[in-house]
């Protein structure tokens, strides 16, 4: 009996570490789940990332408008430095504004801020004016071909016929768009759509974001779901999005919910959970931009 207990264990958590990461359409590997880092600054964004690499996370997301690319590299540093984890083991994802003139620069900044030789999936941030939106993705290809980013990819754009222009205009397709996307808001179209396409769609907001959480965290149906698991509302609605199959980025500056939020590869929602989760879509996103 107690052979099989341990076997069963073996085999959930097998599968768990397998799901920790997903192949690109790029060829390199991302992490499904990651830290959020907007509205981190100084030394908070630092220790956050820092406490998040502690605590087994391996992907973290900023961005150039954050103004936080030089705490986060100063977190990757420490945490290199102090054997926590190699750098190729660490995923960063920054995000090129689309109001620049000057993308290729913009490039070569961020990598200095962050303290790296490569980004590894950078993103254009939102759509601005169809020239400037070009003028940006032009520059994350010609830096990937030169090696200064490894993975390229979109942010906010929420329908296929949108998407559609960088996969058939441009040399590299994008491998992630991330989008706000939550309970209350999910875009299965988009994410079935882009599935059949070899693009992942990340979660930003995923507990709904600043302003939004208690809508989800103290959610009827998420609790519910979390008293049957012994896991707190948080823990639920991050394996949600993982089963759903998106990567997501909750953001926190706080150690315990860092440490929390990356506490969810033992357990499995079933099926009816995974429904009843997500038959709390309103179709509605907060933002929109
Ligand atoms: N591409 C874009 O345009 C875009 C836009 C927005 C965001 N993003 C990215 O997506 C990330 C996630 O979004 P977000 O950070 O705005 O929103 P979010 O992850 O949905 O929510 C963050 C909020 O949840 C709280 N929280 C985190 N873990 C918790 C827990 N276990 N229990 C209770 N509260 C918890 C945090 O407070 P504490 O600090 O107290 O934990 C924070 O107030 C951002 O950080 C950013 O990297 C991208």
């Amino acid at each position: 009996m107690f052979l099989i207990m341990e076997a069963l264990l073996l085999t959930v958590f097998v599968m768990a570490e397998e799901n920790r990461s997903i192949k690109l359409n790029s060829g390199f590997e991302m992490p499904v789940l990651g830290l959020g880092t907007w509205t981190l600054t100084g030394e908070t964004c630092e220790n956050a990332v820092y406490e998040a690499l502690k605590s087994g996370y391996r992907l973290i997301d900023t961005a150039r408008y954050y103004g936080n690319e030089s705490e986060v590299g100063k977190a990757v540093a420490r945490a290199i430095k102090e054997g926590i984890c190699k750098r190729e083991e660490i995923f960063v994802t920054t995000k090129l504004v689309p109001w620049t003139s000057t993308p290729e620069d913009d490039i070569d900044d961020s990598l200095q801020k962050l303290g790296l030789s490569y980004i590894d999936l950078c993103l254009l941030h939102q759509h601005g004016s169809a020239s400037g939106d070009d003028a940006v993705y032009r520059a994350m290809c010609k830096a990937v071909k030169a090696s200064k980013i490894r993975s390229i990819g979109i942010s906010n754009f929420y329908t296929g016929k949108t998407v559609s222009h960088f996969i058939n205009d441009f040399e590299i397709p994008p491998a992630v768009i991330q989008n706000e996307n939550h309970l209350k808001y999910q875009n299965n179209t988009l994410r079935d759509w882009a599935a059949k396409k070899g693009i992942y769609i990340e979660s930003y907001y995923p507990f709904g974001g600043r302003g939004h959480t208690k809508e989800h965290l103290e959610n009827p149906t998420v609790l519910e779901i979390a008293r049957a698991h012994g896991k707190t509302a948080a823990q639920i609605i991050v394996r949600w999005h993982l089963q759903a199959g998106y990567i997501a980025i909750p953001g926190s500056s706080n150690p315990d919910h860092i440490a929390e939020n990356f506490d969810v590869w033992n357990f499995e929602l079933t099926e009816n959970e995974m429904k009843k989760l997500s038959s709390l879509d309103t179709g509605r996103r907060y933002e929109n931009w």
